[in-house]
């Protein structure tokens, strides 16, 4: 896969997934909060959260890392700590799930209600994480754009895709930005 490394292009496309991940990261939070979830299911969505927002730090690091490097060193570094960061806070909440699972059940509500918190604790950093990177590193590569693909891009920000726009099948975007194997992908070709 190549990645194109358009602005514009980058800059919907990266705001579009980071509505689709927060959608997922708070359907996740609703699971754990609610009293019928088992410890089956919770085990399977976050194995499935943790696909996506482990593929998303990839993409990221890999077609973003180098422009972002030459603009803001520094800025380039906290994004890529933060990546590493939130790869083993998953994995930490996996394996805190998994340990439920091996408990007697009458012990998966209290358990489940620890899960809960520390879900919505990492939640809340990968919140933060997100509006940095569309305060900061969006506007960055938007400042490479020329001024009348700078205009365009304004207009497009002001009206976003819908979520089902980007990812459904009928969509008017669909398949510049589409799930795959669990995972939301670019499409790297215009
Ligand atoms: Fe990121």
């Amino acid at each position: 896969m190549t990645f194109n490394t358009n602005p514009l292009f980058m800059g919907n496309a990266i705001a579009a997934i980071h509505k689709t991940l927060r959608a997922e990261l708070f359907a996740v939070s609703a699971l754990l909060s609610h009293p019928a979830a088992g410890i089956d299911e919770i085990i399977s969505k976050l194995a499935e959260i943790r696909q996506l927002l482990n593929t998303h730090s990839h993409q990221e690091d890999s077609a973003l890392e180098s422009l972002l490097r030459d603009y803001d060193p520094a800025m380039a570094n906290r994004m890529e700590d933060d990546h590493l960061k939130f790869g083993a806070q998953l994995q930490q909440l996996c394996a805190q799930a998994s340990t439920a699972q091996a408990l007697p059940e009458h012990r998966h509500c209290e358990l489940i209600e620890r899960l809960y918190l520390d879900w919505n604790r990492f939640v809340g950093e990968y919140l933060l994480h997100l509006d940095l990177e569309e305060r900061v590193l969006l506007p960055a590569l938007m400042r490479q754009l020329s001024p009348v693909e700078s205009l365009a891009c304004t207009l497009l920000m002001q009206a976003p895709p819908t979520r089902r726009e980007w990812l459904g099948t009928g969509g008017a975007h669909a398949g510049r930005v589409a799930p795959s194997n669990g995972s939301l992908s670019l499409e790297m070709s215009r």
